[in-house]
């Protein structure tokens, strides 16, 4: 895979692919997870004397149509934060033929929503051509890990216009997805939480071969879910509600996962194993983050979207918690944990 390191980009202008799909709140970024981790390349490529950055990236499912829910604009604010010496420019998608005009002094750039336009997800080269053009790119990044899983025109249909360079979030973050599906070394403990059995089965069944144990908690666990196979544990004890409904794993579980954790060389977690927005049903899930969190001698994969969040929130509480990879990718990691194709990475230029 080609990466920006590949190439010289003094005094270039470098597009470059991000995935900002944030949550918001009352207008405001939630979790700057994804924003935070594009930092490595943008502050890369400013330092190697790039002329310009633009960024690209969607935001929800707007369907194809402009609308204030799904702007951008509100990830300015993160941006202006985490660059407080630049002035960073915000532009609507150019039309066909248009020119952006873009101040000297503008060394960060961000687009408007991809998907305010429904060729993007149409996987439409021209529509990305035309916005190349329109910044006049020499160089395309690709950045946006979270979405490497989709065959849209900033991940796909780019390659036909320019060569596709892979950024450092790219770089690691399948540097690491692949440390724990190509030979990992063992003991490999996949940790499987959450809600949807469904979702989640197909992850089970890929790691039976490879894994040593697969631990299985979550609403997923508390509904019932059972399995003979030698490798599969399913928690058996819960702390429930006064409605006696489960809503954590319970303490033997809990021990029993602990004892697993310890002794594991490889961790994959994907699904919190409680109720854990309600701190009363956390318990398991954060003493599962500090456990691991805290296991040097592992390799450690924290998946998922509301398990990347938690475990999130616990570190800016506790220094002392480090993971091998916190991944930005709900979708796209678990693809390619399952070993599926991901358009966006095929582009990249090998
Ligand atoms: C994500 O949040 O998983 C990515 O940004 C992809 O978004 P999508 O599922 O709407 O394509």
């Amino acid at each position: 895979m080609k990466t920006i390191k590949d190439i010289d980009v003094k005094n270039k202008t470098i597009l470059v692919r991000v995935d900002y799909n944030v949550p918001l709140k009352n207008g405001k970024v939630e979790n700057d997870l994804r924003i935070r981790a594009s930092l490595p390349t943008i502050n890369y490529l400013l330092e190697q004397g790039a002329k310009r950055i633009v960024l690209i990236s969607h935001l929800g499912r707007p369907e194809g149509k402009p609308s204030s829910e799904f702007s951008l604009r509100p990830t300015i604010g993160v941006l202006e934060h985490l660059f407080p010496n630049h002035s960073i420019g915000f532009y609507d998608l150019p039309k066909k033929d248009e020119q952006i005009q873009i101040p000297s002094k503008v060394k960060i750039a961000l687009l408007e929503n991809l998907r305010f336009d429904p060729r993007e997800e149409a996987n439409d080269a021209e529509f990305i051509a035309n916005i190349a053009k329109s910044v006049n790119a020499d160089i395309y990044v690709q950045d946006g890990f979270a979405v490497i899983h989709r065959a849209h025109a900033s991940t796909d249909a780019i390659k036909e216009h320019l060569p596709v360079y892979a950024g450092f979030l790219i770089e690691n973050e399948i540097k690491n997805l692949e440390n724990v599906t190509k030979n990992p070394e063992s003991p490999v403990l996949l940790i499987i939480g959450g809600a949807k059995v469904d979702d989640k089965q197909p992850l089970i069944d890929k790691f039976l071969k490879q894994a040593d144990y697969i631990y299985v908690g979550g609403k997923i666990a508390a509904d019932g879910y059972k399995s003979s196979h030698k490798k599969i544990i399913v928690a058996s004890d819960f702390d429930t509600n006064e409605k006696g409904e489960k809503l954590d794993i319970g303490p033997l579980s809990t021990g029993e996962l602990a004892n697993l954790i310890t002794d594991a060389k490889t961790i994959i977690w994907n699904g919190l194993l409680g109720y854990a927005e309600d701190p009363a049903y956390a318990t398991s899930s954060t003493i599962a983050a500090e456990l691991i969190g805290e296991h040097q001698g592992a390799e450690t994969i924290i998946c998922g979207g509301d398990t990347t969040g938690f475990v999130e929130n616990l570190m800016k509480e506790h220094d002392s918690l480090h993971y091998s990879l916190v991944s930005t990718g709900g979708g796209a990691s678990l693809e390619f944990l399952l070993g599926k194709k991901l358009p966006g990475l095929a582009a990249i230029k090998q």
